[in-house]
């Protein structure tokens, strides 16, 4: 398989850190066409930068993700805001959203407020936006169908009938190593409901890795395990499915 585009790594994270270089340099020799590695707080998000910077086929996305949120100074985003608008690599801002998996997370109202800033930040930019949505489907689509930026929900795993609906107000669906998993009914389904024009291939790395690799480390060329998943569901080419979501993600990001 060639022209992959993984649109949701993080190869910031120390998971990487004993091989990183020497990962990325093969990458491409195992049909990966581009990487958007995307940030979680102010130093990921530098860190995901400088990658970007060193790499011709990474680029990188800025933000605050909900789990870090206290993370965030007073001053950050304007950071970022002023990276976003300088740097010809930082082509997203993410990943942002709403996490309210842990009873222990950032409080509700704090997170809906730095995701509103992240999304009006993206929109006066005119950038699309990377979500994060883990257990508050609700009010992330009110949030998105309010806001109207332009964006993908990564590792989506809302209804399909959610789905339609980002669909119809023109977001991108993440399609990731879940699709592969034995218990992804839901996940299949989402994929049979959308059309191909709207589905983004993702990692999540190092996290997500699919079938046969689930739960070792993850990285972008295993995107061809949900390629392969998601061409039995379409009727495609695996090779098909690669080329059409390239397409989809370098007109998303805005990358010729
Ligand atoms: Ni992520």
């Amino acid at each position: 398989m060639e022209n992959i585009f993984d649109t949701h790594a993080h190869y910031d994270d120390e998971a990487f850190n004993e091989d990183r270089e020497e990962l990325l340099g093969l990458l491409q020799n195992k049909g990966v066409s581009h990487v958007l590695t995307c940030g979680t707080d102010l130093m990921s998000s530098y860190r995901s930068l400088q990658l970007a910077q060193k790499y011709d086929f990474i680029y990188c996305a800025m933000g605050f993700h909900p789990e870090d949120i206290a993370e965030e100074r007073k001053g950050d985003l304007d950071v970022i805001r002023d990276l976003l608008k300088s740097e010809p690599k930082a082509v997203a801002v993410g990943e942002i959203g709403l996490d309210y998996h842990y009873d222990d997370g950032a409080p509700r109202e704090e997170q809906i407020d730095l995701f509103r800033r992240q999304i009006e930040m993206a929109k006066e930019l005119d950038l699309p936006v990377i979500v994060h949505d883990r257990d508050a489907h609700e009010d992330t689509f009110n949030i998105l169908k309010e806001m109207r930026p332009k964006g993908v929900v990564h590792c989506f795993s809302g209804s399909v009938e959610m789905a339609k609906e980002y669909v119809k107000l023109g977001f991108y669906i993440g399609v990731g190593g879940v699709v592969t998993f034995k218990n992804a009914r839901k996940a299949v389904e989402v994929v049979e409901a959308v059309p191909v024009e709207s589905i983004l291939l993702e990692t999540d790395c190092p996290y997500m890795a699919p079938t046969p690799f689930r739960g070792q480390r993850n990285d972008s060329s295993l995107i061809s395990y949900v390629a392969e998943k998601i061409a039995e569901i379409k009727g495609l080419t695996p090779q098909e499915v690669c080329d059409i979501t390239n397409k989809n993600a370098k007109e998303f990001l805005g990358i010729k």
